[in-house]
C-alpha cells in the first residue's frame, strides 16, 4: 500500500507527464474543500487564503451553490443558443441590476469577457463614433492583466506573457497606470476605448491615486470614448464594493465580470455595457457554445444572491480593514508594506531571492495557502466569508514565520 507522501508524489508525476507545463503549482494536491478550509490528498487541512484567484469568493463548496448545480444538472445541462431556455434572462436581468448596465452576455473565462469588450469596443467605434474602419485604438495600462488569450497578450505590456506568441493584435496602446495625464495624450480621434482595472491585482495588488478612475472617466466623457472597467478580480466584492468603480461614484460604460461569478464551481463570465455599446452586435458577431448555459445562468444568480444575503461587500471592507491593521501590527523590518482594499490584499515583502515565494512556501508547511504574485509581492485574499476564527489562526501563523524571517 502506497504511503500518502507516495500518491501525492505520484499525482503530480502523473500530471507532470501528460500536462503542459504552463503553471508552477505549489507542491500540494488538493481533494476536498468547505468554505475557507481545504484538504490534501494526505488529509492535512488548509485555510485558503488565495481562493482560486478570487473564483472561490464564496468559499468552497457553498451548500447553496453546491444545490443549485446538482438541481440545474438534473433538470437541464446545456442547450447552446441555438434556443432560449429558462434561466438566461433572469441571470442578465439579475447581473445588470447589481452593476447598474443595461445588457449583459454570457461567456466562460474572463479572458473571454474582455476579448468581448474589445470587439464590442471596436464595433462601436465603426458604427457610432465613425472611426474610419480598421483604424480603432484601444488605451490600456501598463501591467495589465486581462487573460491569455491572443488578444489579451495584445494588450499586455509584459515580456513573459507575450514573448514568443507573435505576431500580435495591432491597435493597442499603453499608459502608466495610475497616470491621467498620460490617458488624456493618449487618446486620438481614433480611440474607442480605455480598458482598465480598478485595482491592478496581478500586477500585485497596486492601488491607482484617489480619484483616478474618477478623472479618467471625465476624460472618457469629454472625448467620446468608452470606459471599460475589467472587474474580474475585483467586483463581487473582493475589494469591498460590488463593483470597486462604485467607490469612486463611476459609472463605466462597460462592465467586465468572471471568477466568483461562478459561485467557485462553475466558469461563468459577463460582459455588460450601457445599451448603446451592446447593440453593435448582430447574430452571428459574437458567442460560445456554453455561454450562459443553464448551469451558468442558475449558478450566476445565486451567486450574486449569496453576495447579498451574506452582505458580503460590506463584510469584506469591514474584515479586510481589521485583517490590514492586524497585519500593520505584525510588520516587521522584512514586510515593507501592506496595501489593498477590501480582501483583496498585497505585502511587499523583502530579503534574499524570491522572498514572497518563499514566505507562501513556509505558510503552506503550516497550513495557510497563499500565493506570491510577483518577486517581491504575496496575494492575501481569502473568502468573503472567512470566519474570523481563521483569520486569527491565520494572524498568528503569520507572525510566526514573519519572527523566523527576522530572525534568519
Ligand atoms: C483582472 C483580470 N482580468 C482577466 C482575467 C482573466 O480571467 P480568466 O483566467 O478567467 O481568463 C484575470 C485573471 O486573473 C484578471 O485578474
Amino acid at each position: 500500500m502506497l504511503t500518502g507522501i507516495e500518491v501525492e508524489g505520484s499525482i503530480i508525476a502523473e500530471e507532470l507527464t501528460y500536462g503542459a507545463t504552463n503553471y508552477a503549482s505549489l507542491p500540494v494536491v488538493l481533494t476536498k474543500g468547505k468554505g475557507t478550509e481545504v484538504w490534501d490528498i494526505r488529509g492535512n487541512r488548509f485555510l485558503d487564503f488565495m481562493s482560486a484567484y478570487s473564483a472561490a469568493n464564496l468559499g468552497h463548496c457553498h451548500p447553496r451553490i453546491v444545490q443549485v448545480v446538482s438541481e440545474q444538472a438534473a433538470r437541464l445541462g446545456v442547450v447552446s443558443r441555438a434556443f432560449h431556455h429558462d434561466r438566461l434572462g433572469a441571470f442578465l436581468k439579475r447581473a445588470c441590476d447589481a452593476t447598474g448596465m443595461d445588457k449583459a452576455l454570457p461567456m466562460n473565462s474572463g479572458a473571454e469577457a474582455v476579448e468581448t469588450a474589445i470587439k464590442a469596443a471596436r464595433k462601436w467605434a465603426y458604427e457610432v463614433k465613425g472611426v474610419k474602419p480598421g483604424r480603432a485604438e484601444i488605451v490600456c495600462c501598463n501591467r495589465n492583466f486581462h487573460g491569455r488569450t491572443m488578444g489579451m497578450i495584445s494588450m499586455s505590456s509584459s515580456t513573459q506573457n507575450r514573448s514568443g506568441f507573435g505576431p500580435y493584435l495591432r491597435g493597442f496602446l499603453h499608459v502608466p497606470f495610475g497616470d491621467v495625464d498620460a490617458l488624456e495624450n493618449a487618446i486620438t480621434n481614433n480611440t474607442a476605448a480605455f480598458v482598465v482595472e480598478p485595482i491592478q491585482g496581478e500586477a500585485g495588488v497596486v492601488l491607482p491615486p484617489p480619484e483616478y478612475l474618477h478623472k479618467c472617466e471625465e476624460i472618457c466623457r469629454r472625448n467620446n470614448v468608452l470606459l471599460i472597467v475589467d472587474e474580474i478580480q475585483t467586483g463581487l466584492g473582493r475589494a469591498g464594493h460590488m463593483l470597486a468603480c462604485n467607490a469612486q461614484g463611476v459609472k463605466p460604460d462597460a462592465v467586465c465580470l468572471g471568477k466568483a461569478l461562478g459561485g467557485g464551481v462553475v466558469p461563468v463570465s459577463l460582459f455588460l455595457a450601457r445599451q448603446e455599446v451592446m447593440d453593435v452586435f448582430q447574430p452571428g458577431d459574437h458567442g460560445s457554445t456554453f455561454g450562459g448555459y443553464p448551469i451558468a445562468a442558475a449558478v450566476g444568480i445565486e451567486a450574486l444572491q449569496i453576495v447579498e444575503d451574506e452582505s458580503l461587500c460590506e463584510r469584506s471592507m469591514r474584515v479586510g480593514k481589521s485583517l490590514k491593521s492586524r497585519l500593520e501590527e505584525i510588520r516587521a523590518d522584512s514586510i515593507v508594506e501592506v496595501r489593498g482594499q477590501g480582501l483583496m490584499i498585497g505585502l511587499e515583502v523583502k530579503g534574499g531571492r524570491n522572498p514572497a515565494k518563499r514566505l507562501a512556501l513556509a505558510l503552506m508547511s503550516n497550513g495557510i495557502l497563499c500565493k506570491d504574485v510577483n518577486q517581491t509581492t504575496l496575494r492575501l485574499a481569502p473568502p468573503l466569508n472567512v470566519h474570523v476564527d481563521h483569520v486569527e489562526e491565520f494572524l498568528n501563523v503569520f507572525a510566526e514565520e514573519v519572527a523566523k524571517l527576522e530572525s534568519s
